[in-house]
């Protein structure tokens, strides 16, 4: 039985990890590599929980028992004793295989290691563990509190019992998990990424306005936002890092990044949080 969860990062994701973990009511010790980062990432938390007060969704004593369940730290010493690892750190493999080796040493034998990566091969950070049959991705949607989907990712040597774990985590924090296998992309991205990529060469090539882009798929699909705002709202160097990877992995023209992309990154314009990507924002 899950008890105790460990959140590795306090950034976006993480921090949504963290919070929706504390509002389900486990114990969560989450860690950010400097105070300043961890100070940060709970700032994010806490703005999230007065909002919901705002809008009369919690209460103050509701905020508190959500955040007395939080605590954050610098260190790793305190994820011995977790029942469960998510670590949400930036999409770097080396940094990812370090983390892990060092968590496997400290973690009690049974604790299930799982990551958030949206785009590295779960096999390849298990191969680091010597608990390759607990380890397995869980991959989380931007924003984490609203988003109900969590993909469960199995590789070839995750066990039925760490699978099964990890599902019944996911649904005891309120989300739906899809059972996905471990290629890149796994379901969602597989399909969204492509997708993206063809609204933006699209653009590119004058099919019509970026508004009228998205407010087409908007209005006439009924997404909630239109793919040059969900690429600004993901980041658009997030969107050419899994972009690459996939294509990397499949050699298939449904994966090549659009030269305007690349352009646009190399540029600096990473969507909402630089404050410019195919809109503008103000910071
Ligand atoms: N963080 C936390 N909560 C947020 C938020 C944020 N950044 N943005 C909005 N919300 C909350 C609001 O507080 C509001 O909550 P309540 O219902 O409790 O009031 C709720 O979401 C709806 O917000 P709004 O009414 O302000 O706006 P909206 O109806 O336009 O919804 C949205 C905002 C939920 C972001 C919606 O536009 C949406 O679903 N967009 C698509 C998001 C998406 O596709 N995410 C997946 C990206 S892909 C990914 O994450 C994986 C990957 O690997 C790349």
């Amino acid at each position: 039985m899950t008890k105790k969860v460990g959140v590795v990062g306090c950034g976006q994701m993480g921090a949504g990890i963290t919070q929706v973990s504390a509002q389900a009511g486990y114990q969560v010790i989450v860690n950010e590599a400097t105070e300043e980062f961890l100070a940060k990432g709970i700032k994010n938390i806490t703005k999230q929980l007065d909002k919901a007060i705002e809008k009369g969704k919690l209460d103050q004593a509701g905020k508190d028992k959500i955040l007395g369940n939080i605590k954050g730290t610098t260190e790793f010493a305190e994820f011995a004793d977790c029942d469960i690892v998510i670590e949400a750190v930036t999409e770097n493999m080396a940094i990812k295989r370090e983390i892990f080796a060092e968590l496997d040493k400290i973690c009690k034998p049974e604790t299930i290691f799982a990551s958030n990566t949206s785009s590295l091969p779960i096999g390849d950070l298990a191969a680091i563990t010597k608990r390759r049959n607990k380890f397995l991705g869980l991959h989380f949607f931007n924003p984490v509190s609203v988003m109900k989907l969590v993909e469960v990712v199995r590789t070839l040597d995750t066990s039925e019992e760490t699978f099964n774990a990890a599902f019944s985590f996911a649904q005891s924090i309120g989300k739906t998990p899809v059972k996905a296998k471990d290629t890149p992309g796994f379901i969602v991205n597989v399909l969204l990424i492509p997708y993206l990529l063809d609204s933006i060469r699209q653009y590119e090539n004058g099919l019509a306005s970026r508004e009228d882009i998205d407010n087409g798929m908007m209005f006439g699909c009924g997404h909630p936002m239109g793919p040059l705002t969900l690429t600004d709202f993901i980041g658009l160097d997030t969107t050419l890092y899994i972009a690459d990877i996939m294509f990397e992995e499949f050699k298939d023209s449904h994966y090549a990044a659009p030269p305007l992309l690349r352009r646009m990154v190399n540029t600096g314009y990473l969507g909402k949080k630089s404050g410019r990507g195919f809109y503008e924002y103000n910071k």
